[in-house]
Order: structure tokens, then sequence, then C-alpha cells
């Protein structure tokens, strides 16, 4: 087995046309079975997403076995190639807007992740409960949300087609929660242009007002707080802040 990544608390290895990943104590068995029971749900999709083949323990270690997609990802390849980025952005942004379009019943809904999130930041208790209610009033959709939409989550094939991987993440809800939070992440990453440029795709793609998106900006920002480092914590309350503006 070749050892291809290394993320927090988790090894990836490719074993012939197997990918394997294995995690650590930090993993419970709830979080792996999870992982794996969300993406199994989301297979029921016509989505290009790897399939599982495998769920194991070896040693006492939990390890996930999927296809191998061969190709590069999205994240790779824009570094690449700066020059494509709109191409790249269009891709992105069409992926994600076909997925929103699935529907999988028994997925987690968004808003109960949401409301346990914004329950377990450390901003003070009246900044909470805005965030609460402004979560409350979004409207109650079932859309396929991915939770982690990023271009490194994306690998493309020899032949073009795109696979989105790494679905522990996976519920159903609004989709402008989801496409906020791929702003967000993008911001974080100091990719402060194509965060803007993502946006902007995103809204006139779903005709969806970027002021609708902005306000969902604050849950998201409480929510990805959570487990935050502290020099992303800073730049995220920027955002949570902005709560009080309405
Ligand atoms: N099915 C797969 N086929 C090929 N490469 C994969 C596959 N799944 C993951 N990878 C590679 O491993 C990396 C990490 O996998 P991912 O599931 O995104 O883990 P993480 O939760 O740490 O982001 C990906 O960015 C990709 O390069
Ligand atoms: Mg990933």
């Amino acid at each position: 087995m070749e050892l291809i990544y290394t993320g927090s608390g988790k090894k990836v290895y490719r074993d012939g046309d197997r990918l394997v990943k294995s995690f650590d104590e930090s993993y419970t068995k709830a979080m792996v079975l999870n992982e794996a029971l969300n993406q199994a749900r989301v297979e029921e999709t016509d989505l290009h997403i790897p399939k599982i083949l495998e769920v194991s323990n070896i040693g006492g270690f939990w390890s996930v076995s999927w296809e191998f997609i061969e190709g590069e990802t999205l994240a790779a390849l824009m570094d690449k190639d700066p020059s494509r980025e709109d191409e790249y952005l269009n891709l992105f942004v069409d992926l994600q807007i076909e997925m929103s379009e699935k529907k999988v019943p028994f997925l987690g809904h968004l808003r109960d992740k949401l409301h346990a999130k914004i329950s377990a930041s450390s901003y003070p208790s009246s900044l909470r409960y805005d965030l609460h209610v402004r979560l409350d009033g979004l409207p109650r959709h079932k859309k396929l949300c991915h939770g982690d939409f990023q271009p490194s989550n994306i690998i493309i094939t020899p032949a073009g087609v795109p696979y989105i991987i790494d679905w522990s993440h996976a519920t159903q809800g609004n989709a402008s929660i989801d496409a906020a939070r791929t702003y967000l992440v993008f911001y974080l990453q100091g990719k402060e242009a194509l965060a803007e440029n993502y946006l902007a795709l995103w809204c006139e793609k779903t005709e969806t007002e970027v002021g609708y998106v902005q306000r969902v900006l604050p849950i998201v920002a409480a929510a990805q707080s959570v487990k935050a480092n502290k020099e992303e914590k800073e730049l995220l309350s920027k955002w949570v802040n902005v709560c009080d503006w309405q």
C-alpha cells in the first residue's frame, strides 16, 4: 500500500484500484460508520462519487475502502494553471448546483447540525440566540448539501469527469448554507478574490441575491468556529458579529 495523504487523525493509502482511509483513535466507531453511511446514501443518487467497498477494523483501528479514482483534485489543477480559474470555477459551481438538486431523504438535517454547533460555540448567549433565530427563519429546503464543498474534494478524471469525494459532513438542507460555507473556506485559505468570484457566480447561476447568502454567513461562521484554531476564530468573529446588523 502506498501512503498518498496524511490528514489529522487519518492516513490515506492507495492499494491497487482501492483507496483506503485509515482512522486513528480520535475517530470513534460512530464517526467512521457515519461517514460510510452518509456516503452509501449519496451513492444512491446518480452523482459521480467513488463507491465504498468495505468498512473494516484492523487492530482496533477503523478503516474504509473506496474505489480509487484516477485523476487530480480540482484544487491541484487550479494551482497548476491559474489562467483557467474561470473555467474551473464554472465547473465547480455547476457541480455544486447539480448536487443540490439531488434528494437523499435519510441524511441528517443541516439545520439540526447548525443549531448544535451554534450552541457549542463560545459566543455570548445573546448572539447565539440571534443566530438560532436567524437559522430558524431560513426556508426549510431538503437539498443535498456536501458540508465541505471545496476544490480539494473534487477529483477530475483524465476523461474530464468530476467526482465528488469526502462525504463525511453531508446533510440535507438549504443550499445557500452550503454555498456560504464554501465562500468562507476560500476566505480562510486566503483566497479572497476567488471567494468573491465564487459567490458572485453561484448567486448568478442560482438566481439568489448575494445579500441572502451574506445573511447566512454569521451562522456558518459561528458553526465553523467550533473546531477552528485561534487565527481562524479571529477571522470568523468578523462574520459572526455582522449578525448584529439586522
Ligand atoms: N476515492 C478516491 N480516489 C482517489 N483519491 C482519493 C479518493 N478519496 C480521497 N482521495 C485523495 O485523498 C485526499 C484526502 O481525502 P478526503 O476524503 O478528502 O479526506 P479529508 O477528510 O482529510 O479531506 C483527497 O484530497 C484526494 O487527493
Ligand atoms: Mg477532503
